[in-house]
């Protein structure tokens, strides 16, 4: 983990509330697919978690939506030039398996950011099938990083780009036929729960970044803190942000 004052290289709109940034960090750090910084947002005292989509060298890029007081602050004041403290690598990351060879990414909304991540990572060493849901064709971006996919499903709720309806539904298509090895998913929780009960029975691993609410993003303040279906409890920010999906309550 590394605090670092970055220079903001570019933070520009790229869909309907979302932004990209990218920054340079002094050097080049070793970041896992699935791992997140903690952002700095001026007069805010906490940071926001923000998952690393791509990490090239010493550039580093965060794709976020503005929710709130934060994420406003990060689309307004951050321009070219600019510095931005960012702790990272944070969290566990995703890991796959040398065995499993053919992978499905399925991921809604912001949770699509990661799984461009993983996507980059395994892009001509596994086979990919993504499905990726958004709200709809203005809140689309990032198309090109997914076709990195040997296969890519775009789903919108409205219908007014590719499949219609969810990402998990469009997965469920074509599951018989593609047979993944395992799943890599990130999204709103209803559905992550969605993919679990489709999924059920199966024996396929799925693995699911969560996107819980952060106060430190390191383990000490527990705000973070999920239920696991064994009775324990675990820090989304340490032991996470990724679990397999049947070690979580949703
Ligand atoms: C590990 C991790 C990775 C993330 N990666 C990304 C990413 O790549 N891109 C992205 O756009 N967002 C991502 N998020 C979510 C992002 O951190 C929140 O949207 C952000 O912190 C909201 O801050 P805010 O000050 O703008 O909004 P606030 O004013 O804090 O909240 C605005 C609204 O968002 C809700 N909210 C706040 N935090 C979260 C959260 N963590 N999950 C769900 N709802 C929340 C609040 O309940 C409220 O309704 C990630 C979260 C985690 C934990
Ligand atoms: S955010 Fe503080 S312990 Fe996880």
């Amino acid at each position: 983990m590394r605090e670092v004052n970055a220079v903001v290289l570019e933070n520009k709109r790229i869909a309907e509330n979302v932004f990209s940034l990218t920054v340079s960090t002094d050097d080049e750090i070793p970041i896992r697919p699935g791992q997140f910084a903690m952002l700095g947002a001026g007069e805010h005292v906490l940071r926001r978690p923000i998952a690393v989509c791509k990490a090239e060298g010493e550039r580093v890029t965060f794709c976020y939506q503005v929710k709130g007081a934060g994420t406003r602050y990060l689309s307004q004041n951050y321009r070219a030039g600019e510095r931005i403290p960012v702790l990272l690598p944070l969290g566990n990351g995703f890991f796959v398996g040398e065995r499993e060879t053919r992978i499905a990414v399925v991921g809604g909304g912001v949770g699509v950011f990661p799984l461009i991540s993983l996507i980059r990572a395994c892009a001509g060493r596994k086979e990919i099938f993504s499905y990726m849901g958004f709200r709809n064709k203005a809140a689309l971006c990032m198309e090109y990083e997914m076709q990195r996919s040997d296969k890519l499903t775009i789903a919108t709720d409205d219908g007014s780009a590719g499949f219609h309806g969810t990402a998990v539904q469009a997965f469920m298509q074509d599951i018989e036929e593609i047979r993944p090895d395992a799943v890599f998913s990130c999204g709103p929780v209803p559905m992550l729960r969605a993919l679990k009960n489709a999924v059920a029975g199966r024996g396929i691993p799925v693995y699911v970044s969560l996107e819980e609410r952060m106060g430190c993003g390191v383990g000490a303040c527990l705000v973070c803190v999920c239920d696991l279906t064994d009775g324990r409890h675990a820090r989304v920010c340490k032991d996470g942000p990724v679990f397999e999906i049947g070690e979580v309550e949703l």
